[in-house]
Parts: structure tokens; sequence; C-alpha cells
């Protein structure tokens, strides 16, 4: 763009700083950088079917109870319809839900009771989430059926990836309840 003095108005002075502030944000999107990393992580975690995502993993690896990674493959064979799976690797762990066979809710549920933030138990029996500490109940989607915890269990997204399940401490896009 080229501007010669006489010219220059205000109307045109404005467009040209509505043009470069857009021009800035998607290079600053677009460019490798020292951003990127920080970048894909949220794309990747809000949108993980993004093709910029296909080879880049956001949040960390979920740990099973082996000490493993958890491989969605193996659970398709180890995990049945309606299980509750305790999966490490964030802050505290969450329990993935199996909606079908080998297939993983794209939430999980946060084992951190609401009253003072000791850590629940999954009983497949009753279907119920315990606390230990006060006996605070809650249902198979972590909503309170019993106090005195005075709020659901949280949720987390669970990114899947082909031979990977993901953890990332946001909340999940869908919220089942
Ligand atoms: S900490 Fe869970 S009921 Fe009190």
């Amino acid at each position: 763009m080229h501007f010669s003095p006489r010219r220059l108005t205000r109307r045109s002075l404005l467009r040209y700083a509505a043009g470069s502030t857009m021009a800035a944000i998607a290079l600053g999107y677009l460019r490798p950088g020292r951003g990127q990393s920080v970048d894909l992580e949220k794309l990747c975690t809000l949108f993980p079917l993004n093709s910029r995502c296909e080879d880049y993993a956001a949040g960390v690896a979920a740990i099973g109870a082996s000490g493993q990674p958890l491989n969605p493959e193996d659970l398709k064979t180890t995990a049945k319809i309606g299980d509750r799976v305790l999966a490490q690797g964030l802050a505290k762990p969450v329990y993935l839900v199996i909606t079908e066979p080998g297939a993983i809710a794209p939430y999980a549920i946060s084992t951190v009771c609401t009253h003072f933030g000791c850590i629940v138990n999954w009983q497949a029996e009753t279907r119920k989430f315990i606390c230990p500490c006060h006996e605070s109940q809650f249902d198979d989607l972590g909503r309170v059926v019993r106090g005195p915890a005075p709020r659901n269990l949280g949720l987390t997204t669970v990114i899947l990836k082909p031979d990977q399940v993901r953890l990332a401490e946001v909340a999940p896009a869908i919220d089942p309840r």
C-alpha cells in the first residue's frame, strides 16, 4: 500500500491499521515460532480432529493401573460398556467413561471430592463414586446424590488418538450432565 501525505485520510489510515492488525494475528497464528506449541496445545485440546493436530498430541498420556499408557485398542478388549477406568497423568486421577465397546467418552470424571478434596472411589456394584472421608456419593456421571459434597465431580477433556488416550485439564466440549 502506497501513501502519499496528501492522500492519507483518517479513513485510509484506519483501514491500513485494521488490515495490519489482522495480518499480524494471522501470521502470528500460522508462523512456526516460540508460541506455536502453546497455540497447538489449545487448538488440539479444543479441536483434536483439526488437520493440524494429526501429528500433535495435546495434553498428557493417560496411564492405566499397570503403570503403562492406556491404548484405545487394548480397552476395546478389556473394558465393557459402562465401565469406569482409572487413569493417571494429571495432577489427580480421573475416571474414563466407556460408552460402547471400545468407545471412550471425550470427557473424564475427576476423582476429587467437592467437599474437602478426598479421592473418591468407583463402586461398580452400585454404580456410584463414594468418598471415603465423609461418605458423599455421586452417580456414574459424577452428579451428587448424597452430601455433604456441595457440587458434582469435575470433568476434564479426553483426547483420543489412534494409539493413545490423552488427558487435558480443561472443561470438555461435551458435558453429559
Ligand atoms: S471430602 Fe468427600 S465427603 Fe468430605
